[in-house]
């Protein structure tokens, strides 16, 4: 039988990295996409432009780990029909991300052909996160969107807290779906579900899951994708839930990497071994070779001297 296939936006470069305490060079990161595309993956979540004046509560070096992304974008190999999405929070990011466009030789593989942007679904969370209400959020980011499109870039959207707001509590999955839906009518070719906490599990991601596309909200599962951090160990079972909705699409890092510097106690995004560990065998197919992930794993947290928080990463390691 014919295997479906199974997108995963390999996040680690750009989520994962934001939220180690240490700042990474540019080199170090452009190798880690490198080792990434040997490893197979296919779609590389590779940096942001955000502002590097960003300073979240208790996270004095965010805007610098935040920095140099152009330059990532430039050492780094890129391969043609791959894809580099990178974060852009405002119109700013947008014009720093087309000036470095248009400063590239014409005959060079395309930086990147895809920005992300991103939102929440509580306004407590996404004023800490972009210092705007989620409806000022929507209006700015219907600029980015419309501006990025006319460039030929395609855009994707983030949906932040999903299930659980740090500040606020437990989030509605009606307003998840409002915010989904608004991002879909601006633009974007994909949301993104953020379970930015990581407390969700298969009960809670269902119900989610039940709103957002059931009902009259006439939203289709192959528009969403799930990013589902890893905090209380759920992560792969909420993507194994999410195959049972349709979605096709899931972001994870390697290694595990990361954290998140509004939402304390966060861990990293689901690991990317975890997934392909849990989907092997089974009806999907997913991009990457499980034994060069692994190995891309205990790479980079051996760059980062921390622990690999990838389960199968240390079994693998084990061997
Ligand atoms: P603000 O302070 O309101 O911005 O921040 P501003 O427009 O008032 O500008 C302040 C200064 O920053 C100005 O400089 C701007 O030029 C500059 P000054 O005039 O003082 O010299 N500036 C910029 N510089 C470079 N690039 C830019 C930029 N924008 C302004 N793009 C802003 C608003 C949105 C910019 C800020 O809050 C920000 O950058 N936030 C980003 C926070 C972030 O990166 N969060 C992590 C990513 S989201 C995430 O991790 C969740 C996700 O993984 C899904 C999930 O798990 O839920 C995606
Ligand atoms: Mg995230």
């Amino acid at each position: 039988p014919v295997r479906e296939r199974v997108r995963i936006v390999e996040v680690g470069p750009r989520d994962g990295l934001q939220n180690e305490s240490a700042v990474i060079p540019p080199h170090v990161k452009a190798e880690l996409v490198n080792r990434l595309t040997h490893a197979g993956m296919d779609i590389i979540e590779a940096g942001s432009f955000v502002s590097p004046k960003w300073v979240p509560q208790k996270d004095r070096s965010f805007g610098e780990r935040m920095a140099g992304t152009a330059d990532v974008l430039k050492q780094m190999h890129r391969q043609k029909g791959l894809h580099y999405p990178v974060l852009v929070p405002n119109v700013k990011g947008l014009e720093n991300l087309l000036e470095l466009l248009a400063q590239q030789p014409k005959d060079e593989v395309p930086y990147t052909d895809e920005i992300a942007i991103f939102t929440a679904a509580s306004d407590a969370f996404c004023k800490a996160n972009t210092n705007c209400t989620i409806e000022e959020s929507l209006a700015r980011l219907k600029t980015v969107t419309h501006r990025a499109t006319k460039e030929g870039l395609r855009v994707r959207g983030y949906v932040s807290v999903v299930i659980d707001c740090p500040y606020s509590g437990k989030v509605d999955p009606v307003k998840v779906r409002d915010v989904t839906k608004a991002l879909l009518e601006m633009g974007c070719y994909e949301i993104s579900l953020g379970d930015t906490v990581g407390t969700g599990n298969p009960t809670t991601i269902s119900e989610l899951l039940e709103t957002v596309i059931g009902g009259s909200s006439d939203i289709s599962p192959s528009l969403l994708a799930g990013h589902y951090h890893d905090t209380f160990g759920m992560g792969v079972s909420n993507i194994l839930t999410s195959l049972d909705f349709g979605l096709r699409t899931f972001d994870s890092s390697v290694g595990g990497l990361g954290g998140c510097p509004y939402s304390p106690g966060a861990t990293g995004n689901v690991a990317t071994e975890d997934v392909l560990y849990a989907l092997r065998g089974s009806r999907f197919d997913a991009p990457g070779d499980l034994t060069k992930m692994a190995e891309v794993g205990s790479w980079i947290s051996k760059q980062l001297n921390r622990t690999n928080a990838s389960r199968v990463g240390k079994a693998l390691e084990a061997r």
